[in-house]
């Protein structure tokens, strides 16, 4: 593999040769074999991995069936439970063992050990257990990152609920929309949430969330006070404490089929609503535990911190999941990078050792910006030297950022795992494996062993490497998405589409190999997903939410570059009534701002917003975002708008508020 020539302008940094000898996979021939083994046997090597990484109650004797793909099944007839392979399995030889070490907002740590934590999620398992609920009914749980959120997750797994996480900073609105969805019966919920400095209410927008109407299904919210402050709780609301009150600490797990939906967490797509995305308990154990080995060579020893809150898919696989089974410590943080400054994510490293850290680029790009006015944040200033290997997700990562992060975090002693995932992918599927795959900065190098990971033309055939195509995985693996809840045919259409065959899982992401080593990059996504920050924003559920305004007749949302944030928003908006002047323009921005962050969360708020009398669009009515997209990056329009049926419209939308 002629590593060498990948990108050539850039540099290649080698595995440390300490961390080879003693990782998991040691060297690229290693990896090669991997890969090989899973060429020559692919269900072999599945399913040797879920036995020897799984602790399964009944075994299976079944790999992968296919009989109703692309509804693929992994393992389907073995019987497992999730929370105990996180947590009892290793009580007989680490009951002791530190689990999880929760540095609060304002700086409070808390430890607890396996022992504590089998303890707490049991209880609050029992007290599920008394609410009426059965097998793979639907729980929501909006909680603030801390040691509860995992044990509501755990607990649910446990006795074989089905959790849908939705993160804090999303809206009632939003949560109505999840809780409809998903049919939920319960909603897991806290008074408050802490960061940066602020207490934000949780509980007030779950009651709004029910206010808003639809949410018949749920029958119970339990609210977890974290401040001390009294509150009348209503008929059915129970107090998380009250509810775990005199409950035994032990729970008998109850075992579930591989394939028992553990959880669905909405993401979005380019069309409609967010979807309900549905994983299984096996293969996307099997995966979460892989890879949190593999990726991050996570040993005994090792205090790993993933900064992701459990809102998003990162926070499930490699906070709430793969780190407890593998018996590991970890980090949970509650509050925000930036506060009381931009140092304290290196403060927290420092303070309890952290070895692995694994977070987003645009936290990095944020941290870079603050470093360069104030010293005292810099990396620099901190000692980091207990850290071994970095992991970035969410976005590309720009190579000026990855060799910052290398050199000031890193030391250039530690490489830098730039993991490809998405939340249907359950786990990374391109990353480097840190003591075998020399690094490229803004490569994420290589398929994970085992996923078929490639890059094909619009009609699903092979492209050489060099040219660039759309990322898809050619065979099924164990922690894929099974379905979109409640929508099939959605998820065959917008995952299996028939253009390609019908048999490829298309990504959404255009990607390119490197014509002689095959690593691959990024280029982003190839439909009309938004990447804010990290996080996954359909344009279409932003413009939904402007045209729900009644002041809205018309809006279109495109992505601009931001070099912190990877992408920001740019809604062009036509009003009911005529174009605003300066003044009242300020003030309907304002309002429409407000408004998308009630529709949605305060992450979906237009970064900017023009107006225009109408938009851009051909004579058969499409709007052609490929113009304002130029116009947000306020570009020169070379493209031919001769099909454009009202050009003068572009000179409006130039303009800014
Ligand atoms: O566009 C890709 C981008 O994030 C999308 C998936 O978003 P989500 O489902 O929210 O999951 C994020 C955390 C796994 C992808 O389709 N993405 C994720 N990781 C990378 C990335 N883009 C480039 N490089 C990455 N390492």
């Amino acid at each position: 593999m002629a590593i060498e020539s990948v990108m050539h302008e850039n540099r290649v940094f080698n595995p440390p040769k300490t961390l080879s000898e003693n990782a998991y996979v040691k060297n690229l021939e290693e990896y090669q074999q991997l890969c090989d083994a899973a060429e020559a046997d692919y269900e072999g090597y599945w399913g040797n991995l879920a036995k020897n990484l799984i602790e399964w109650k009944k075994p299976f004797t079944k790999i992968l069936n296919e009989d109703d793909a692309p509804f693929y099944k992994w393992f389907d007839d073995g019987e497992l439970n999730v929370s105990y392979n996180c947590i009892d399995r290793h009580l007989p030889n680490k009951k002791d063992k530190v689990a999880i070490i929760f540095e609060s907002d304002d700086g409070q740590t808390t430890e607890v050990t396996y022992q504590e934590l089998y303890e707490k999620v049991c209880q609050f398992a029992n007290g599920l257990k008394t609410l009426n609920l059965n097998l793979g009914d639907r729980v929501i749980i909006y909680l603030p990152m801390g040691i509860e959120a995992v044990v509501a997750m755990q607990a649910c797994a446990r006795i074989g609920l089905t959790h849908s996480v939705v993160f804090g900073g999303f809206s009632a609105k939003s949560i109505q929309e999840r809780v409809i969805d998903a049919g939920a019966k319960l909603i897991i919920t806290a008074d408050y949430q802490n960061r940066g400095g602020k207490e934000l209410p949780l509980k007030t927008a779950v009651d709004d969330a029910i206010l808003l109407g639809g949410c018949d299904s749920v029958e119970k919210v339990i609210v977890l006070n974290r401040t001390g402050k009294e509150a009348a709780l209503k008929e059915n609301e129970i107090d998380w404490h009250e509810l775990c009150k005199n409950q035994k600490e032990e729970c008998e797990p109850v075992w579930v089929n591989a394939e028992h939906p553990l959880f669905l967490l909405y993401t979005s797509g380019s069309t409609g609503k967010p979807k309900g995305v549905q994983h299984s308990s096996g293969g996307y154990l099997l995966h979460a535990i892989n890879t949190t080995k593999w990726t991050f060579d996570l040993k005994d020893d090792d205090i790993f911190w993933c900064t992701a809150d459990v809102g998003w898919i990162t926070g499930h696989t490699y906070v709430a999941y793969g780190p407890l089974a593998l018996g590991g410590t970890q980090i949970i943080f509650e509050g925000v990078p930036t506060f009381p400054n931009a140092g304290r994510f290196w403060e927290i490293v420092q303070k309890y050792k952290a070895t692995i850290f694994y977070t987003a680029p645009t936290a990095i790009r944020a941290l870079i910006k603050a470093s360069e006015s104030d010293e005292a944040v810099h990396p620099k200033s901190f000692n980091l030297s207990s850290l071994r290997i970095l992991g970035t997700v969410g976005e590309p990562i720009n190579p000026e950022a990855w060799m910052w992060y290398y050199e000031n975090v890193g030391s250039s002693k530690c490489p830098i795992a730039d993991t490809f995932w998405q939340t249907e992918t359950g786990g990374h599927v391109i990353t480097p494996l840190p003591g075998s795959t020399p690094l490229v900065p803004g490569s994420c190098t290589l398929p994970f062993p085992g996923i078929a990971i490639d890059v094909v033309d619009e009609t699903g055939q092979n492209l050489e490497w060099g040219q660039g195509g759309l990322l898809v995985i050619k065979k099924p693996w164990p922690s894929m998405i099974r379905t979109i809840w409640g929508d099939p045919e959605r998820f065959k259409n917008s995952y299996f589409p028939n253009e390609l065959g019908g048999k490829l899982y298309l990504a959404g992401d255009g990607a390119v190999r490197d014509a002689e080593s095959g690593y691959f990059t990024i280029m982003g996504r190839i439909d009309d997903v938004l990447n804010v920050s990290g996080h996954r924003l359909g344009t279409m559920e932003i413009e939904s939410a402007l045209v729900a305004n009644d002041l809205v007749a018309e809006a279109a949302v495109v992505g601009r570059p931001h070099d912190v944030k990877g992408e920001s928003i740019i809604a062009f908006v036509v009003l009911k009534s005529d174009r605003p002047n300066p003044e009242k323009a300020t003030e309907i921005v304002n309002e429409l701002r407000a408004w998308v962050g009630n529709e949605i969360g305060p992450i979906a708020k237009p970064d900017e917003i023009r107006f225009g009398d109408n938009l851009p669009k051909t004579r058969s009515g499409k709007i052609m975002r490929r113009l304002l997209r130029s116009i947000a990056k306020d570009e020169e329009i070379t493209a031919d708008i001769s099909t454009l049926e009202n050009p003068a419209i572009l000179d409006q939308l130039k303009q800014k508020v």
